[in-house]
């Protein structure tokens, strides 16, 4: 077995304030956010990404499985898709009630209920109504389950919502080091989450913006910056625009892909090489995911990769090594996707390195964010482009036209790891 006591240790580290008031520019608004590291290990780390994984997928099939056999989905079944207590979260703070008390929210592109109660309790007001549902949500390896309250949400310290509906849970599991989740996926994934209404969807917190009014565009603009352990970053929501200070060049908009269950979430089709065009996953269907935090290949696409860079894996952490002499030599991956190539450079494939002992690893050693998905390309699901991956490029959720942006941004290229 494995050891034990090298991935035990508990580190975290809030690298980031976010007291900062929110910035109303134009149309639209920003909201920054922190990153917090809370690592118990990377293996760890790797279970949690691939239970996530499994449970997008398994998540799509059921409700497939179940329009294809003429009856609506199970509500007992997993019905959305969000994070667990996964190593390492970025949180936003958000205000709900009026006056409004702020709690600490994991932002997840991957599944859509937003609720708090997992760490702050629900502090009710005179603008909090309880709802007549119940709601609960499965997630790869946590769940939550509690009341569908409206209330008035507060984004930063001015932009505020009314009856936005949220989950106040009552109780949760496998859930930690934050009070719940602002879900930004597809409102479709709030299907079957209440109960015993279970026909409606209920409005993301971008959708109410958006009716409301206060933004143009019913999308969310997502800004991640690379981090080490000594550095402060700060990300960045922006709703209704993008912000053109946070990435270079221009935005590459694609279609949410036709294909099943990628489609149920920001799901697109890419393709990725390695160096001068080895081919490591060929055009498929995937999702852009920001409650992962690798880069989750299909095991078929994963095994090429490996060959590719001569990396093992490492049986202490479960992510993949090369040596310092591959890593010379260690080539670019290329993502195409709707028509533009985006360069993850060598540098980008690598966990910091000076985050390496926190997740029980060496710190003379180079692991790699590459992993491996769990299944063989085929599955309407091939790989997860997590955090690691949009911390090197701008993303953007656009729910109006039905498509994901990315682009290019001064960090594309950093060396920081
Ligand atoms: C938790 O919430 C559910 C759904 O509203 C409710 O049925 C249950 O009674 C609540 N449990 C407690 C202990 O409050
Ligand atoms: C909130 O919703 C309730 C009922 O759903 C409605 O009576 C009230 O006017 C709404 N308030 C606002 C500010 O939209
Ligand atoms: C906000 O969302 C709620 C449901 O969550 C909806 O009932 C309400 O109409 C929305 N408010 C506006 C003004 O769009
Ligand atoms: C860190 O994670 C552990 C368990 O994974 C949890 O018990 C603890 O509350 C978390 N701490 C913070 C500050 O998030
Ligand atoms: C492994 O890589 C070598 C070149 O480095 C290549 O010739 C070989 O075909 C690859 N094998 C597989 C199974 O991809
Ligand atoms: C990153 O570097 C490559 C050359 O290695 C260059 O082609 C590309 O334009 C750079 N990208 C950005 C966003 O600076």
């Amino acid at each position: 077995m494995l050891p034990t006591a090298s991935f035990t240790a508990l580190l975290v580290l809030a690298v980031s304030v976010v007291a900062k008031p929110i910035v109303v520019r134009d149309s639209f608004v920003t909201l920054p956010f922190a990153k917090k590291l809370n690592v118990t290990g990377a293996l760890d780390l790797v279970h949690k990404d691939q239970a996530r994984a499994q449970a997008v997928r398994t998540h799509g099939s059921a409700k497939a499985n179940a329009r294809a056999q003429g009856r609506s989905a199970n509500s007992a079944a997993v019905t959305s898709i969000g994070v667990t207590n996964v190593a390492q979260v970025y949180v936003a703070s958000v205000g709900v009630g009026s006056p409004a008390t702020s709690y600490s929210l994991l932002i997840d592109t991957g599944s859509s209920n937003t609720w708090l109660g997992a760490g702050k309790a629900y502090v009710e007001t005179s603008t909090s109504t309880k709802t007549s549902n119940s709601v609960a949500v499965e997630y790869g390896s946590g769940s939550f389950s509690g009341t569908e309250y409206t209330d008035t949400v507060t984004l930063g310290s001015g932009l505020t919502i009314t009856n936005q509906s949220i989950g106040v849970a009552n109780s949760s599991a496998g859930l930690t080091g934050f009070d719940g989740i602002l879900g930004l996926g597809p409102t479709y994934l709030t299907r079957k989450t209440l109960s015993p209404d279970t026909t409606s969807e209920i409005p993301t917190v971008t959708d109410n913006l958006s009716s409301q009014g206060t933004i143009p565009t019913d999308l969310v603009a997502v800004s991640y910056e690379p981090t080490t352990s000594s550095s402060v970053t700060n990300g960045e929501l922006t709703f209704g625009g993008t912000d053109s200070s946070k990435y270079t060049g221009s935005i590459t908009y694609t279609g949410i892909t036709g294909t099943s269950p990628a489609n149920e979430f920001w799901g697109i089709d890419q393709s990725i090489s390695y160096g001068t065009g080895t081919n490591i996953l060929s055009s498929t269907a995937g999702i852009v995911d920001s409650g992962t935090v690798l880069i989750l290949i299909a095991t078929d696409a994963f095994t090429r990769y490996k060959n590719a860079t001569g990396a093992v894996t490492d049986g202490t952490i479960g992510l993949l090594r090369i040596t310092s002499a591959q890593f010379s030599n260690l080539k670019s991956l290329f993502f195409t996707t709707g028509g533009t190539t985006f360069e993850l450079t060598a540098n980008a494939q690598l966990w910091p390195r000076s985050l390496n002992s926190y997740i029980g690893g060496s710190a003379s050693n180079i692991y790699l964010v590459i992993n491996d998905l769990g299944w063989n390309t085929g599955n309407g699901l091939d790989f997860m482009n997590g955090y690691t991956f949009l911390e090197r490029f701008y993303s953007v959720f656009d729910t109006t036209n039905k498509r994901v942006g990315l682009a290019t941004t001064s960090f594309t290229n950093a060396t920081s790891n």
